[in-house]
């Protein structure tokens, strides 16, 4: 679907970072700066929150002005890329600022959170002929590129259907519903803002997009599930008997970006799990038909006891099968497993190591990809503006269908251009 993009321009970027909560202040911050030193010059620092961009800014270690306003960032230092890593509502109003001062936009994933903000990104994209990269980072874990090999050499023959079922541990799912994912306005839900990944990768697996989408979603663990509530873990009389207390005083790093910052804004990184508000869906599923018929079947756990996933192609001459595992109490290998199986045949036991660095080697590839000079892409990682909309369109289509209780064609959302 992505064509093959070189990377050319001068010797250090000149940057400009938008959101500096952990993701940008971590890893478009302080890793970029530590790995990617002799590409990137950081030119602005900005947020709404001017106590965290500074915080930030010393943790990135950059001497960059502090803004808390990108209208006046954006004229005043003239960055070459803008890194967008705000709450993934505020998404499109930055990318669209960017693309019309003439910057190249790098913006986090989901690239939006509804049909309206995807088409107004693609139409700016399309009129300022600046162009935007979204950092699916899951294309670039090792496992998923040895997946897309296979899938290429067509090695179980034409795929028909896959299995793809997610899970996310009590820890990374709880983080979820502490902060403003849990809200649809700000998140579009973890359809969309979890899911855009995994329907991200599935579009890029298969080579095509989904036709149509069924869902089904509910909560059944967080929000008024819970036997009690408080406002937030550090004031809460419940702390004791609550298996979600989370004591963030513990953690340095998540005290500094945003407990002091907290004064400002009242954005507190341990609010309750149990809030009564919380209006997302914590557990769902989704069937998917695609373009060229091939059909899925996917769902998204949010409180289980392991973190990774189970994915298997099935195709006329046999199964693609991986189970990953990220984090969980008990031990699992250093590596990942690929079964090859063919009909009527053996298994080829396909063993992949994990590479160090966030989601096992796939962070600091993107990395590379972005902004080395030369990199050649054969398996079209690098995902661009469209491949952002096709995803978060398969997320919008599940909540609409999750709510209408009917299937959802994604193209009578108008998420894209006429
Ligand atoms: N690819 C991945 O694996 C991955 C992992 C984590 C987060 N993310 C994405 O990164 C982004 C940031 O996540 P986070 O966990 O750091 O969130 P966060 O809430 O910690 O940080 C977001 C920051 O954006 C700021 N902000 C909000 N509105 C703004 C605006 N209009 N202009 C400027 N700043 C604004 C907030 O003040 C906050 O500091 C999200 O879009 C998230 O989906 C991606």
């Amino acid at each position: 679907m992505q064509a093959t993009r070189h990377e050319e321009g001068p010797e250090r970027h000149r940057v400009a970072l938008v959101g500096t909560g952990h993701r940008g202040a971590g890893m478009w911050g302080k890793e970029l700066l530590q790995g990617w030193r002799d590409r990137t010059e950081f030119v602005a620092i900005c947020d709404v929150n001017e106590m965290r961009a500074t915080a930030a800014r010393t943790a990135i270690g950059t001497n960059a002005p502090v803004y808390t306003d990108v209208d006046e960032m954006l004229a005043s230092v003239k960055p070459e890329i803008v890194i967008v890593c705000s709450r993934d509502d505020t998404h499109d109003e930055i990318i669209v600022k960017a693309l019309e001062a003439g910057c190249r936009v790098i913006t986090e994933k989901p690239m939006t959170t509804t049909p309206e903000k995807c088409r107004r990104i693609l139409e700016a994209e399309a009129r300022t002929g600046r162009p935007v990269d979204v950092t699916f980072n899951y294309r670039f874990a090792p496992t998923a590129a040895r997946i897309k090999q296979l899938l290429r050499e067509e090695a179980v023959g034409t795929v028909t259907s896959v299995d793809f079922h997610w899970y996310l541990d009590t820890q990374h799912g709880a983080d979820y519903f502490r902060r403003w994912h849990a809200k649809e306005a700000h998140s579009g839900s973890l359809f969309v803002h979890k899911a855009t990944h995994h329907f991200d990768l599935l579009n890029w697996y298969l080579e095509s997009v989904p036709r149509e989408v069924s869902a089904f979603g509910t909560q059944r663990n967080y929000g008024r599930n819970g036997p009690f509530r408080g406002e937030r873990c550090q004031t809460c009389s419940h702390a004791r008997d609550c298996d979600f207390y989370f004591d963030m005083s513990k953690d340095p790093w998540l005290t500094m970006l945003y407990e002091d910052p907290s004064a400002e804004d009242g954005y507190v990184r341990d609010a309750c799990v149990y809030r009564e508000d919380i209006d997302i869906a914590d557990t769902m599923t989704a069937m998917l038909r695609f373009e060229n018929e091939v059909i899925v079947s996917y769902s998204l756990n949010t409180f289980m006891p392991i973190e990774g996933y189970h994915l298997a192609f099935n195709g006329t001459k046999g199964r693609i099968e991986v189970r990953q595992y990220e984090r969980q109490a008990f031990e699992t290998p250093d590596h990942d497993e690929i079964l090859l199986m063919r009909n009527f045949g053996g298994v080829e036991r396909i063993r992949v190591p994990h590479a160090g660095g966030g989601h096992f080697g796939g962070d600091d590839r993107l990395r590379d990809m972005l902004l080395r000079p030369g990199m050649t892409d054969p398996l079209g990682q690098r995902a661009g503006a469209l491949a952002g909309a096709m995803s978060m369109l398969c997320g919008a289509a599940a909540v609409a269908s999750m709510k209408s209780g009917r299937p959802v064609r994604l193209a009578e959302l108008g998420g894209l251009p006429a």
